[in-house]
């Protein structure tokens, strides 16, 4: 008889983890009183709500100044835009993220050079960064991944040398330290996302992050259609998008950034219990720790499948069958993004690629995409310790019986090896009815 789930066996895991987002009378009154104020959007830019989260969030982050936008795509967008970064330039990203780090580039203008991560980190491998840099070269953006950090003392002292400006992308990094500094407040600025799925969420929302009022000033001005924020404005006048946030996503985001510390810790001891499980499990490689990280931000926690531990059976395999114990998990979840079926655009479209070096080959990227990485989602840590002993347990009885694995290849299996659009597809309704 079959012992996997995925074969028809019990599921290690019938619960569903913590649900997400978390909420409770906070954002009901917050939204209750925007309601009512009938001041509901981002203007004036920007509005009371935004403004004292832009001011607080920058704090907790060792910045100061905040500037809260429509999303984290559009935050990494006017930072470069803010910085003079466009037409003609080239930005090093890495070449393991979410595509809208490298398509913020485009949105800009400029162009992106992908550069690979390192494979104890998976975020950007600061010693190819040099390799890269041409004279068109303006800036990099580093992304904290999972929940790990770019060597940012490294990366600080090649911008400096070269002077290049440095955008944190920090989509995934809430509440993160860097020797005691916060994500976002090491580089000239940072950005994060406030997405359905990021450690702190109002549905969508970005801001930008900075310790320099000329780029605060310029990136309010871009965000809402060109306007100065104060007489004496610095910068060049500038034609600009309506990015604003507005008051309904602000007021949820001041309560949940109240939470932001305790849910850091908890996340904190969770994973520390689950690599621990891991190392006496065996089979899968750990990303070491990092003791410049000093506070540890959990999106995901993020662990290398060993195939040649696992009976040969390739990585979505396994995921599949984890998922098929309870465990919610990924594999593809992002890619090398220069292969990446959602950054195919019209080349003639965004000039400054067009002129730019566009082959790439990231060897530790495309391992990380197509075959070593697995993500755990960070409402596994959330709960009780039960959630991250029960992720073990499934884990352990893949290992104990992957022969149920070998030489089936079904449906399931086949999905999880999708680019993570064409699963979205799958799974999501018609746009119109
Ligand atoms: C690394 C990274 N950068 C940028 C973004 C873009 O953020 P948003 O979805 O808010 O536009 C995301 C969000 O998924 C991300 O994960």
């Amino acid at each position: 008889m079959a012992q996997l789930a995925l074969r028809g066996g019990r599921p290690v895991r019938n619960r569903p983890f913590t649900a997400w987002p978390i909420y409770d009378g906070r954002e009901a009154r917050g939204l209750q009183t925007v309601l009512e104020s009938r001041n509901w959007g981002g203007y004036p830019c920007p509005n009371d709500f935004a403004r004292e989260f832009g001011r607080k969030f920058a704090e907790a982050h060792n910045a100061r100044y905040g500037v809260a936008v429509a999303n984290g795509t559009v935050s990494l967008e006017l930072a470069l835009q803010a910085a003079g970064i466009g037409f003609g330039d080239e930005v090093i990203v890495p070449a393991y993220t979410w595509e809208g780090t490298a398509a913020a580039v485009l949105f800009a203008g400029a162009a992106p050079v992908f550069v690979d991560v390192d494979p104890d980190t998976y975020c950007l491998d600061a010693k190819l960064i040099e390799a890269t840099i041409t004279e068109r070269t303006r800036a990099i953006i580093p992304v904290h991944l999972g929940f790990r950090f770019a060597d940012m003392d490294a990366i600080m002292e090649i911008a400096a040398r070269h002077r290049l400006f440095v955008l944190e992308d920090c989509a995934h990094a809430h509440g993160g330290k860097w020797r005691g500094k916060g994500a976002g407040s090491i580089g000239h600025a940072g950005s994060f996302s406030f997405q359905t799925s990021k450690l702190m969420t109002a549905g969508e929302g970005g801001i930008v992050i900075t310790s320099d009022i000329d780029l605060a000033d310029q990136v309010i001005r871009l965000a809402n259609c060109g306007r100065p924020p104060r007489k004496e404005t610095k910068g060049n006048p500038a034609l600009g998008h309506n990015y604003r946030m507005t008051e309904f996503q602000a007021v949820i985001l001041l309560a949940q950034l109240e939470r932001l510390d305790e849910q850091t810790e908890l996340r904190e001891g969770a994973t520390a219990r689950l690599e621990e499980g891991l190392k006496q499990i065996g089979g899968v490689g750990l990303l070491p720790r990092d003791n410049r990280i000093t506070r540890q931000a959990s999106y995901h926690y993020v662990f290398k499948f060993h195939s040649e531990e696992f009976g040969g059976v390739h990585r979505d395999a396994f995921v599949a069958a984890l998922k098929a114990e309870g465990v919610p998990s990924d594999g593809r979840f992002y890619e090398a993004v220069y292969r990446s079926s959602l950054f195919e655009f019209a080349a003639e479209k965004y000039p400054a690629w067009a002129q730019s070096k566009r082959e790439f080959h990231c060897p530790a990227a495309e391992r990380a995409g197509y075959e070593e990485s697995v993500w755990l989602p960070h409402q596994i840590f959330l709960g009780e310790e039960r959630d991250v002993d029960d992720t073990l347990t499934a884990i352990q009885k893949i290992k104990e019986n992957v022969a149920e694995l070998i030489g089936h290849e079904d449906e399931r299996i086949r999905t999880q090896g999708l680019p993570r659009a064409e699963r979205a597809l799958l799974e999501s309704k018609p746009p119109y009815q």
